[in-house]
């Protein structure tokens, strides 16, 4: 049975993908995530600048796999992800998915070409977080137009490089966000980014746990939500999708790849190490077994045949 899976020209041992923005702050942690079974990595989010996250605590452990998280993208600037790109590709041969983050359009431009520079196997247009002027008020990826504008300003500072844009579930309508930035230029769709925002209040204090007070939930606490998503959106494009949210073991994995997802990103489950990845990647394959499936890439929309 065959796990490996090419997505837009890419060769992956695996579908699984590790997630932007856990475990992958240095070269060295990508590498050992790649090396623990992900089928590639994908890094923080890259800014251009020096990029200042939010104050301690930023994380709140929700239980049974699920994270309240405002770390709020911290990020050392474009010479940081140079020295660790360099690193990981000293370290591993696996693709190296480039994950960016800008406050304005013409900022994604720049922070775009710089790290096409760094040749990463994909760049993520990270368009899901908050932006800058307004915490949790609108990021990109919740506007049809402005989503679209993102994407088609990166993809032309891009070149050859294939362009995933990765969206927000707390919109009324993920699939036409996905439409406007296929038709914008994007290869592939990224979905989910975390849901809400929402918050955690530590009852002996009567105060909010983070700092910020508000976060972005993940974990299986939005898998449902992911999956809703990921099957919305397959019906709506013809570009591949990353499918992401709550996937913690291979039955979530297959409901993800059924949904129509063609490659799995896994975040919040690494959280307590990476060998969850192999893990995983095993139980996708002992499902193909049972199954008779001979290629996991059969599995991908089944979900939508009647
Ligand atoms: C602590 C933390 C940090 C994150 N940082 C990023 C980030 O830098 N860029 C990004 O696009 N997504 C980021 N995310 C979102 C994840 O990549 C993913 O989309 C989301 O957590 C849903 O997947 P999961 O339920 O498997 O964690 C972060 C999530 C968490 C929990």
């Amino acid at each position: 049975m065959q796990l490996q899976t090419n997505f837009l020209g890419i060769h992956l041992e695996n579908p699984l993908v590790l997630a932007s923005g856990i475990l992958g702050t240095t070269g060295a942690s990508l590498a050992r995530v790649a090396g623990n079974g992900a089928g590639a990595v994908t890094s923080k989010s890259v800014w251009l600048k020096r990029h200042a996250g939010r104050p301690n605590p930023t994380v709140v452990n929700l239980g049974k796999g699920s994270l309240l998280n405002a770390v709020g993208l911290p990020h050392g600037g474009i010479e940081e992800a140079l020295v660790e790109f360099e690193s990981f590709r000293r370290l591993s041969q696996k693709p190296l998915f480039a994950s960016i983050a800008a406050s304005n359009l013409a900022e994604f431009g720049e922070t775009a070409a710089a790290v096409a520079e760094l040749k990463p196997d994909l760049i993520e247009l990270n368009i899901s977080c908050p932006n800058v002027k307004d915490e949790f008020g609108k990021p990109f990826a919740c506007d049809v137009k402005q989503a679209a504008e993102a994407t088609s300003i990166v993809k032309k500072a891009i070149g050859e490089i294939p362009l995933a844009v990765k969206l927000s579930p707390n919109v009324t309508n993920i699939a036409e966000i996905a439409k406007s930035v296929e038709a914008a230029g994007a290869d592939a769709i990224t979905a989910i980014n975390t849901a809400g925002p929402g918050m955690a209040i530590d009852i002996e204090t009567a105060q909010p746990i983070l700092a910020n007070k508000f976060g972005g939930l993940s974990g299986p606490a939005i898998r449902p939500i992911a999956v809703k998503a990921v099957f919305e959106i397959f019906a709506a494009v013809k570009i591949p999708i990353i499918g992401m949210g709550g996937v913690t073991n291979g039955r979530d994995a297959i409901e993800m790849l059924q949904a129509g997802a063609t490659l799995i990103g896994i975040g919040s489950a690494a959280k307590d190490g990476s060998e969850v990845f192999g893990k995983i990647a095993a139980e996708i394959a002992e499902f193909c077994e049972r199954k008779k499936i001979k290629n996991v890439a059969d599995i991908v929309g089944l979900a939508h045949k009647k």
